[in-house]
């Protein structure tokens, strides 16, 4: 039996490397290493394994000709040139629905976090504030009955918009289609402009593409009411950060919950993630055991199937599949 060579670009458990080593011929590249490096070891290679850190673009198809599989540890693609990898006739597996759980989870908990103040309390105990008997930074406001909008319809904001209405929220939605895809809980829709307007969280879950790239400027901030809150876990590059920290220094917007920023890690000196209205978290949406354990078996299926020439789970471009003999 042929057995294709396939690097594996990301940190996985020896019982998914074995797996992989019973059809395949394996080697490693540790995630630090320099682009140069990586692409310099992929000429035979067939099949990759990776993270969105890699930007997967003409070059790097170039340095790679024998790719038949690029399976990335995200359900996020936007580092990715889906179009040249489709030219090509390269498969793009990707992990949806396996790390919605964990993303619903760290938007609810930034929602409660930002609505009851939560991080000053905690600051305030930390720094002995509570043991001097300071006084106590000021009040929460409850979460129930307030208006959360939603940009991104699709199976985490549907989520988000399920769940935070079991905790008494009003809940908006705003997508590029017009109706709510099947399944979706009830919901109001809204263009973009109005839905902004009327929240008081505005919860980002849309891809990252160049039709939604900076989606959220000064113009739309300046639709949000001062006292809302924009909570990002989604992609940094939805949202003009420069606009977005001027609008938090300057009270036009009463804070924000951020787990993306436009350049991760952020630069040292970046003031978004010291500003007192914010709470900022090194993305970690998906980083639970059980979604990332999840997230890896789901990528590996994807390598496996396209490397047999089977129908993968979770293909972003599948149109690719029905080139390929056998598929
Ligand atoms: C995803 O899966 O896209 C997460 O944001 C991690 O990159």
């Amino acid at each position: 039996m042929r057995r294709p060579r396939v690097c594996i670009h990301v940190p996985i458990e020896g019982d998914l490397k074995a797996r992989i080593r019973a059809t395949c011929r394996v080697f490693d590249i540790d995630i630090g290493v320099p682009r140069e490096e990586l692409l310099g070891s992929l000429h035979d290679v067939e099949g990759i394994l990776l993270t969105p850190r890699v930007q997967v673009d003409a070059e790097f198809f170039d340095a790679a000709p024998k790719l038949r599989v690029v399976s990335t540890v995200s359900v996020g693609y936007d580092p990715f040139d889906i179009d040249e990898a489709t030219r090509r006739g390269v498969v793009v597996g990707h992990t949806p629905g396996v790390l919605t759980n964990a993303v619903t989870d760290l938007t609810m908990s930034m929602i409660f976090s930002l609505g009851l103040k939560l991080f000053p309390a905690e600051a305030y105990v930390r720094s002995g504030g509570w043991a001097r008997h300071e006084p106590p930074p000021g009040l929460g406001f409850d979460v129930r009955g307030r208006t959360l909008g939603v940009i991104g319809f699709g199976r985490i904001g549907q989520e988000v918009t399920r769940r935070m209405q079991g905790f008494g929220m009003r809940t908006l939605w705003y997508d590029l289609f017009d109706s709510p895809p099947h399944g979706a809980p009830q919901s109001e829709r809204r263009g973009l402009r109005e839905l902004l307007a009327e929240s008081d969280f505005v919860s980002l879950h849309a891809n990252l593409d160049a039709g939604s790239r900076l989606l959220i400027g000064a113009e739309e901030l300046g639709k949000m009411k001062p006292s809302a809150y924009l909570v990002n876990t989604a992609r940094g590059g939805l949202v003009d950060q420069s606009a977005l920290t001027q609008a938090l220094q300057t009270g036009a917007l009463a804070g924000a919950a951020l787990d993306v920023l436009e350049a991760e890690p952020p630069d040292l000196n970046d003031p978004i993630v010291t500003l007192p209205n914010v709470i900022c978290f090194p993305h970690i949406g998906s980083a639970t055991e059980e979604t990332r354990r999840a997230m890896r078996e789901l990528a590996v299926d994807n390598l496996l199937a396209v490397l047999a020439e089977e129908r993968p789970p979770a293909a972003v471009n599948p149109e690719v599949l029905g080139r390929s003999p056998g598929l």
